[in-house]
């Protein structure tokens, strides 16, 4: 069976709590239990952290999985370190935002991660990360 892992960064542990509209109103444990329901042919490993340096940790052992997918929060306009270490990671990897980041803020059109991964599905809350898996899935097929 391919693994998976799913990292989510700080504040995504606050879903449901967060503004609807943006991140939708499901918590990150129900949008876990969608992705597992929905891609029943994975394993997956779900990791949420509200620290960098406990992202970073996490980035370093995936090379044991065949695809990564992560919404590193705030972390994605900012975090040169979170950046290098996806750089560095040779497995397929996705990026996912629940909102539009292109429709928002100013500062969140500043993104130091999107070049450094295969793919990014943003904007229609946790819809996004089944964008992702599909496209994971597709890309494994082809392996
Ligand atoms: C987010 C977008 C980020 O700008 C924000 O800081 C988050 C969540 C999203 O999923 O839409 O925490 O990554």
């Amino acid at each position: 069976m391919k693994k998976i892992l799913v990292i989510n960064g700080p504040n995504l542990n606050m879903l449901k709590v967060r503004d609807a509209k943006n991140y939708g109103n499901q918590t990150l444990a129900e949008i876990e239990n969608l992705i597992k329901n929905r891609f029943k042919e994975f394993n997956f490993e779900f990791f949420q952290s509200n620290h960098e340096g406990y992202i970073i940790d996490k980035i370093h052992e995936a090379f044991k999985f065949d695809a990564l997918v992560i919404n590193p929060g705030a972390f994605t306009h900012t975090s040169i370190a979170i950046r290098d270490a996806l750089e560095l990671l040779p497995i397929i990897k996705v990026e996912v935002h629940l909102s539009n980041l292109k429709a928002r803020e100013e500062f969140r059109r500043v993104n130091v991660i999107s070049d450094v991964v295969d793919n990014s599905f943003m904007g229609k809350h946790s819809e996004s990360y089944l964008e992702a898996m599909e496209f994971i899935r597709k890309k494994l097929k082809l392996l």
